[in-house]
């Protein structure tokens, strides 16, 4: 079974706030960047509560159901895989990884052309809504499937490196995690400061790293998925 998962992307498009657990990085913004993904700790410092601890979490819970087919099962496997997904498209999105003070670009409020939001909901949302709009003739689908035909030309020789684990890891959140903060020093935050207006500029900039960053998040959610249920167990990582 290979899988090549892309329905994630509705999952992206879902404003589910209390999800949000971001890696913490304890110096704030003078750490842009190059480090990062120090501790996992929710605002309540809670250990292992951030979403890089939430796909190791599911991960372990799905292969535990995968290794002992006829034993009890003790977790709700319907709810581990819709987690898994949703934070595999969460890791990817860089503001989820964004900083703890201004909690992933939520307080920072700006105006996506003539409407005031904040920098959070632009990355979740509303750069998909407007590519939706601009090129797609509003049909999710359709964009869909223009990723899919960029993962099959111009992605393709990426593919296989997107799809791997280090040292033989069945879920490896971590180094995409680093990828996001770099990604959300280097075009997330930058010229986003409160209460700017974001348009074309930005819009047209930063279409090309959320388009990628679904298909990476799509295709890596989809081979975590077959060396989960995949015949040979191997270990989940720490
Ligand atoms: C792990 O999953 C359980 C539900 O099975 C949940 O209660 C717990 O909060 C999860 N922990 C993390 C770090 O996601
Ligand atoms: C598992 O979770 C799903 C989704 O939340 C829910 O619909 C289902 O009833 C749960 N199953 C059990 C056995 O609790
Ligand atoms: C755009 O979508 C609408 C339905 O939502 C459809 O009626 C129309 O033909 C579509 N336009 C193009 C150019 O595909
Ligand atoms: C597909 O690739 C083309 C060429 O690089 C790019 O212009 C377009 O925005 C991409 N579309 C998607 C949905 O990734
Ligand atoms: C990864 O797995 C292969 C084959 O199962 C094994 O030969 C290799 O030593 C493993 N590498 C690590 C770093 O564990």
């Amino acid at each position: 079974m290979q899988l090549r998962v892309l329905s994630f992307v509705y999952s992206f498009l879902l404003p589910i706030a209390y999800l949000f657990f971001p890696v913490f990085i304890s110096e704030i913004q003078s750490l842009c960047c190059g480090l990062c993904v120090g501790d996992c700790h929710d605002t309540h410092k809670h250990q292992d509560r951030c979403v890089t601890g939430a796909i190791f979490n599911y991960t372990m819970q799905l292969m535990s159901a995968s290794e002992n087919s006829h034993t009890i099962v003790h977790y709700n496997l319907t709810e581990a895989l819709m987690f898994l997904s949703h934070y595999m498209g969460d890791v990817h999105q860089p503001l989820h990884v964004g900083f703890l003070g201004d909690e992933g670009g939520n307080t920072i409020t700006v105006r996506w052309y003539r409407r005031k939001t904040n920098l959070h909901h632009v990355w979740d949302n509303m750069i998909i809504e407007s590519a939706l709009k601009t090129y797609y003739n509003k049909s999710l689908p359709l964009f869909i499937q223009a990723l899919q035909t960029n993962l099959t030309h111009g992605w393709s020789n990426d593919v296989p490196s997107w799809e791997t684990c280090q040292l033989n890891q069945t879920a490896c959140p971590n180094p995409y995690a680093s990828e996001s903060i770099n990604l959300a020093c280097k075009y997330a935050y930058r010229n986003a400061t409160p209460g700017t207006t974001l348009g074309d500029d930005y819009f047209l900039s930063r279409l090309p790293i959320v388009e990628k960053r679904l298909a990476q998040g799509g295709i890596r959610l989809a081979a975590t998925l077959n060396r989960i249920f995949s015949s040979k167990p191997k270990h989940a990582g720490s």
